[in-house]
């Protein structure tokens, strides 16, 4: 385990006496966090961009080009789902944000749901959710925990061959923008955890919280592309890192 300080020697006295006077926390997680349960990061050897061409499976234009080979990846993905379960990281920030004394938002660039079913609440999914299809005729988001077939009809309009993975392609915009903003700017502290760091805007949201004056901790298994913004960072495994900040923020 590595701890990386990035402040200078008094800001580190500061920030160690403020690990627990937090009341406004943005965390944002990827790939990372899910890692120990079992599902594949994007873009560490072996990781689903080592396997898979981006502009094959993750862009508008793939889906039109072959809506098969773009369903099956993601029915593939989807499928994992039902057998993997959350870790002790996922569990750690629910847990924090039931017992903070101030507000926890969860921003995640995960399509998975191991957040939601480890507690957490305070959720903003902002690369879209694998659980769920989106109509391309009438727009409506529909819970869907099977294969997207092209016989499937929508549950809303009726109409069949127009569901779509309700996931943020490259090229499209991700959700909950004014909602991720909104948070960051009352935030005090803002964590990324398990995130290279790789694909804007969430790779941004370290910046704008430094011109924010927010607070800033990485939790990865290594330094991310955006280091040198970070305050703090605390370098190893999720499942053993994040349970160990949280504890120091709930003052344990
Ligand atoms: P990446 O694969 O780019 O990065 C995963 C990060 O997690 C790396 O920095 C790893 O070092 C770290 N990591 C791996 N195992 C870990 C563990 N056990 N504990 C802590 N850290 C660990 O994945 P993301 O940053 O999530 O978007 O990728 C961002 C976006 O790129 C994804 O949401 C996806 C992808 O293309 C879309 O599909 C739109």
């Amino acid at each position: 385990m590595t701890l990386i300080m990035n402040m200078a020697d008094e800001d580190k006295m500061n920030n160690c006496d403020r690990v627990t006077g937090f009341r406004n926390i943005v965390v944002l997680t990827g790939s990372g966090i899910s890692a120990e349960s079992g599902l594949a990061t994007f873009r560490d050897s072996g990781g689903l961009w080592a396997k898979y061409r981006i502009e094959d499976v993750a862009t508008p234009e793939a889906f039109t080009r072959d809506p098969s080979l773009v369903q099956d990846f993601y029915n593939m993905r989807r499928e994992e789902l039902g057998k993997v379960a959350p870790n002790k990281a996922h569990y750690a920030l629910a847990e924090l944000e039931a017992e903070l004394d101030g507000k926890v938002m969860v921003v995640t660039q995960n399509v998975d749901d191991l957040h939601e079913r480890a507690g957490s609440k305070n959720l903003l999914h902002m690369h879209g959710e694998l659980a769920k299809a989106r109509c391309l005729s009438c727009g409506s988001v529909l819970s869907w925990r099977e294969s997207i077939n092209p016989h499937d009809r929508c549950t809303d309009c009726g109409l069949h061959d127009c569901l779509r993975p309700h996931i943020v392609w490259f090229g499209e915009i991700p959700l909950y923008l004014n909602e991720i903003d909104e948070a960051l700017n009352e935030a005090d502290l803002f964590i990324s955890i398990g995130t290279s760091g790789s694909v804007y805007p969430a790779a941004g949201l370290v910046a704008a919280a430094r011109a924010l004056d927010i607070h800033t901790v990485e939790i990865n298994m290594e330094p991310s592309d955006g280091q040198h913004f970070f305050h703090e960072g605390h370098y190893g495994p999720a499942g053993e890192m994040v349970p160990n900040f949280v504890n120091a923020l709930l003052g344990r």
